[in-house]
C-alpha cells in the first residue's frame, strides 16, 4: 500500500471515480445500446499504478455512472494497457456474429491485442491468436480506432515514442502500416501517449483533429495533452497548423490521456480526460481511491480572427439537466466588490458569470472552502486568466502542486464569460466559451464551498450570474 492521506478524502459528486484503487486513461469510449460506456485503466487492489486491467462503468447521461465488474484482466500474453472499443456491426472480424463490440488495446509488452464481447461489453473474449500486432520493443502502444467510412475500412492511431503511426485492417486482426506523423511537430518534453484522430466540422468545411498526449515537459507542466489542425487522407494525417506551434487542449495540469467516445448518436465529439498529472498522480492524498475522470466535454472547432482554428470544450449538455439552480442575478446593476454567496452547502457547483471589466484591471472570485482557498481571476492587461491553487489545502505532497495556472483569454469586447465546475477535488474553468480551459485538482476537506467576487483597481459590472447546484 502507498501512503495514506491525513485529510479526509470527500467523494466528487460528479466526477467518475473508482469504488476503490487506482485509476489512469479512460480506455474504450463508446455508445453502444443505449449505453456510454467508461473503461479505465485499473488497479484494483491498491492505490497505486501497478498490474493494469480495465475497469468498467457504464451512464445513459454521461454523469450518473453505474459500477461494472473488470472487463479486462491480465493474461498470459501481459497486463492490459490503452485502448479503445468499437461497434463490429457487420461482424467484420468474425468474432461477434449479429454484431458486438471488439475492444483493441496494449499489453504492457507494447504488442497489440483484441478482446471481443456480445452481450454489450459484460463479459469479453480475449481473441485466442494474441497478439495481433507485435511488439517492436519500443514506445508502441495506446491503440484508438474508428470506422472509416470514406474508406470502408477500420483505422488506427498509435502513439511510437515520438510520433503517431497509422494502421489500417478490413477485419480488425490483420493491419498494415498506412502513415506516420509528428517527429517534427509540437511539443516533445516527454514519451507521445493515447492519440485519438476525428473530424469536427467548421464552417462548411471538415477538419481533423490529432490529440497527442505528452507524457513531460507541458505547457503546465508535467503531462499534458496537445492537438494538432489538419485533413487526414486515409492513411495518415497532415498537419495545418506551423509544425513549431503547439496548441494545448488544456492550462490546467490534470487532463491527460483524454480521448473521445465512438458512436455518439447524434455525432458529437464527445472527450473525457484523466484529471491527473503523472508528475504526482502517485502522491495525491487519497484513502480508499485515486483518481477521478474530468467532466465529458464536447468539442467543436472555432475559427480565432487572425490566429486560425482553434478547439473549444464546454462540459456536456447532460449536465444541466442535474442541476438546482441556487442564485439568479438580475442582470446589469451589480457590483463585483458586494457579492458573497454563502451557505452554499454543496461542493459540487456550477457557476456561469459574465462581467464587464470596464476600468477594473483584474477581476474574479475567491472560492473558501473552509481553510482552504482557490482564486478565478482575469487580468485585461495581460489577457489572462488564472486559476491560483497555492493555498487550495493539502498542496505539500509535490514541490510542483502548489501552483497558478494560466490560460491566455481574448478580452476583446471588455465582456468575459467563465463557467466554472467545482466538485469536491477539482476545479474546471472555461474561459471564453471553453476556448480558455483550466482542470485542476485541488485537496482540502470542506464539506461546502462559500464564495465571492472581487475586482481590482476599478469596477466590475456582473451581466449574469447562476450558480446551480449539481446533484
Ligand atoms: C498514459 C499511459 C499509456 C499506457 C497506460 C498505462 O497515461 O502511460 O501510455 O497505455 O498509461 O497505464
Amino acid at each position: 500500500m502507498s501512503t495514506l492521506s491525513a485529510v479526509p478524502q470527500r467523494r466528487p459528486q460528479f466526477h467518475f471515480t473508482p469504488a476503490f484503487g487506482w485509476i489512469n486513461d479512460p480506455n474504450g469510449l463508446i455508445y453502444y445500446e443505449g449505453e456510454y460506456h467508461l473503461f479505465y485503466q485499473y488497479h484494483p487492489f491498491d492505490l497505486i499504478w501497478g498490474p493494469m486491467h480495465w475497469g468498467h462503468a457504464v451512464s445513459t447521461d454521461l454523469v450518473h455512472w453505474t459500477h461494472l465488474p473488470i472487463a479486462l484482466a491480465p493474461d498470459q500474453n501481459g497486463k492490459i494497457f490503452t485502448g479503445s472499443v468499437v461497434a463490429d456491426l457487420d461482424n467484420t472480424s468474425g468474432l461477434v456474429p449479429g454484431g458486438g463490440l471488439i475492444a483493441i488495446f496494449s499489453y504492457d509488452t507494447q504488442a497489440q491485442g483484441i478482446a471481443y464481447s456480445n452481450d454489450c461489453g459484460r463479459t469479453w473474449e480475449k481473441y485466442t491468436r494474441n497478439p495481433v500486432i507485435p511488439s517492436p520493443g519500443r514506445d508502441f502502444r495506446d491503440p484508438k480506432v474508428f470506422w472509416y467510412g470514406p474508406g470502408s475500412i477500420w483505422v488506427m492511431s498509435l502513439a511510437v515514442g515520438d510520433h503517431i503511426e497509422f494502421f489500417t485492417s478490413s477485419n480488425l486482426i490483420d493491419w498494415l502500416l498506412t502513415g506516420r506523423f509528428g517527429e517534427s511537430h509540437g511539443a516533445h518534453g516527454g514519451v507521445w501517449e493515447c492519440p485519438d484522430l476525428f473530424p469536427l466540422e467548421i464552417g462548411s468545411e471538415t477538419k481533423w483533429v490529432l490529440i497527442v498526449s505528452v507524457g513531460d515537459g507541458s505547457i503546465a507542466g508535467g503531462s499534458g495533452t496537445q492537438y494538432f489542425i489538419g485533413h487526414f487522407d486515409g492513411m495518415t494525417f497532415h498537419n495545418d497548423t506551423p509544425p513549431d506551434t503547439t496548441l494545448w487542449l488544456d492550462y490546467g495540469t490534470d487532463n491527460y490521456a483524454g480521448i473521445t467516445y465512438n458512436g455518439v448518436p447524434d455525432g458529437r465529439s464527445v472527450l473525457v480526460g484523466w484529471m491527473n498529472n503523472w508528475a504526482y498522480a502517485r502522491k495525491t492524498p487519497a484513502q480508499s481511491w485515486r483518481g477521478s475522470m474530468t467532466v465529458p466535454r464536447t468539442l467543436a472547432l472555432i475559427d480565432v480572427p487572425g490566429t486560425g482554428p482553434r478547439l473549444l470544450q464546454q462540459p456536456v449538455a447532460e449536465l444541466e439537466q442535474s442541476r438546482t439552480l441556487l442564485v439568479d442575478l438580475p442582470a446589469g446593476v451589480s457590483d463585483a466588490s458586494t457579492l458573497r454567496f454563502n451557505d452554499l452547502n454543496t461542493t459540487a457547483l456550477d457557476i456561469i458569470v459574465e462581467f464587464r471589466l470596464s476600468d477594473a484591471e483584474a477581476a474574479g472570485l475567491t472560492i473558501f472552502a473552509d481553510d482552504a482557498i482557490i482564486t478565478v481571476s482575469v487580468n485585461r492587461a495581460t489577457e489572462t486568466l488564472y486559476v491560483d491553487r497555492r493555498l487550495s489545502g493539502d498542496v505539500n505532497f509535490h514541490e510542483g502542486f502548489a501552483c497558478l495556472h494560466s490560460a491566455p483569454l481574448l478580452i476583446s469586447s471588455e465582456l468575459v464569460k467563465l463557467r466554472i465546475l467545482l466538485d469536491a477535488a477539482s476545479i474546471e474553468v472555461f474561459g471564453a466559451e471553453g476556448l480558455s480551459v483550466i482542470t485542476s485538482q485541488v485537496f482540502h476537506s470542506a464539506a461546502q464551498f462559500r464564495f465571492e467576487l472581487f475586482s481590482s483597481k476599478g469596477t466590475v459590472s456582473i451581466e449574469y450570474l447562476r450558480v446551480y447546484s449539481i446533484h
